[in-house]
């Protein structure tokens, strides 16, 4: 059972089973494989340990198109990519400022910790609409979608990676000093949903039937289809963000409450897909505990390490040193390199990734939370209920329920929507009525 929380369901040991059964000898295929994980793990972790936050790659807004392929397949595996200068300084300051003001003149906003508010339950400020519709914005957007490929032969019907959308999410504005514990390492966009949903379950075809070297987390076909929310729980996306995303509305260094990320998102799904297929014979404490040796295959139990029941669906994967050791998270979770306004960081939706607890600065760290999102069909039907939430200043269909933002003042409206593409990507006619 996980550490500490209540059991999953036995049904959960039948999904294993049919896991197991649909994929040629299984059991053979994937225990070579986790054999070789590990070997790579261990190679691979021991170098993320000794780097720092240069690792993850940078790059400017103005030479997306300049990245050489050695540089563009760096990215790919690490997951991770600093976009700098996506918008100015000045324009990302002013959204700062805009949104403390609306704050200010809206004391009842929900935002916690409730008595130093510093991440809120906000969707529709000016700063937040007209930062996810900024033309540079979401043409980082698209730049980052077309990293994202079909396998020739597999319908593409009705998606188009060079129209993105928006996805609404909130912001923070972190305090410099208060420890935060609500975001240790976590993937987030499906969580049972990965090996429950059989689209979901295809995105990992190649880890399941053992050839993990194959695996390629930028293969679009599972992913438009995949029900990434089966259980509708608040919080969750149920749309495709081919990478989640930070904007940054001040300048954030590692220790000052930045991102952190494992930087290599081809072996962590390799691991992670494939861990509730095994258990440990030997105890953690014991010698060679991370000896492949030391690992069995094992289908009897309903686990999923990680992944606990929640608000009536599933939270995580959320791993952890104990539940999986050859991850070594407490030397691989790498801070991601300083930013500054006007900067983004993005990472692949299925990167693992937390916030540091500890924020050692002396200023605000700001940012707002904008993933890019292609077109497809599910994603636009989501976009399209989205901009009902938002022409009645409601909250945004996947977030918790609660009072909408309709009270407030300084909420915007479509049209403080100028740009065609921003119009677009919220589903919204091209021209200002
Ligand atoms: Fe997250």
């Amino acid at each position: 059972m996980s550490q500490g929380a209540a059991p999953l369901p036995a049904r959960f040991a039948d999904l294993k089973r049919e896991i197991a059964a649909s994929y040629p000898n299984f059991q053979e295929r994937i225990t070579q494989a986790w054999g070789e994980i590990i070997a790579q793990l261990k190679e691979v972790t021991s170098t993320i340990a000794q780097a720092g936050p240069d690792y993850i790659p940078q790059v400017n807004f103005a030479d997306l198109d300049k990245v050489g392929e050695e540089e563009m397949e760096k990215m790919k595996r690490r997951g991770s990519v600093v976009i700098r200068d996506v918008v100015p300084d000045a324009e990302a300051i002013r959204w700062k400022e805009l949104l403390e003001e609306f704050i200010r003149v809206n004391p009842d906003v929900e935002g916690i910790p409730v008595d130093n508010k510093q991440f809120f339950q906000l969707y529709w400020t000016k700063s937040q609409v007209e930062a996810r519709s900024h033309p540079n914005v979401l043409a980082a957007s698209v730049w980052l979608n077309k990293l994202y490929r079909a396998k020739e032969g597999v319908s593409t019907e009705g998606v188009d990676l060079s129209t993105p959308l928006t996805y609404a999410d909130r912001f923070r504005i972190r305090r410099p000093g208060v420890a935060w514990d609500v975001h240790p390492p976590h993937i987030d966009g499906g969580s049972i949903e990965r090996w429950e949903d059989a689209s979901f379950r295809n995105c990992f075809s190649s880890i399941l039937s053992g050839d993990w070297c194959s695996h390629d987390p930028y293969e679009l076909d599972g992913r438009l289809n995949a029900m990434s929310s089966r259980y509708k729980r608040p919080n969750q996306s149920s749309v495709f963000r081919t990478f989640q995303g930070w904007l940054a509305m001040s300048e954030t260094a590692p220790t000052q409450g930045t991102l952190k990320v494992f930087p290599d998102v081809h072996l962590s799904n390799a691991y992670i897909i494939l861990r509730p297929f095994f258990r440990p014979t030997v105890s953690a404490d014991s010698a060679g505990f991370l000896d492949a040796s030391n690992w069995e295959f094992d289908i009897s139990s309903p686990d999923f390490p990680g992944i606990y029941p929640r608000d009536g669906g599933y939270a995580g994967p959320k791993p952890t040193p104990a539940l999986h050791p050859h991850l070594e998270l407490e030397k691989t979770m790498l801070s991601v390199p300083k930013v500054y306004p006007g900067d983004t960081v993005f990472w692949h939706c299925d990167v693992v990734h937390s916030v540091e607890q500890e924020h050692t600065g002396t200023e605000d760290s700001a940012v707002m939370y904008i993933p890019a999102v292609p077109l497809t069909p599910i994603n636009m039907s989501y976009v399209n209920r989205q901009k009902e939430a938002f022409l009645a200043s409601q909250r945004p269909p996947d977030f918790p329920k609660g009072p909408g933002e309709d009270k407030f003042i300084g909420v915007a409206g479509a049209d403080d929507i100028a740009a065609p593409i921003g119009r677009r990507a919220m589903g919204l006619p091209i021209s200002v009525a």
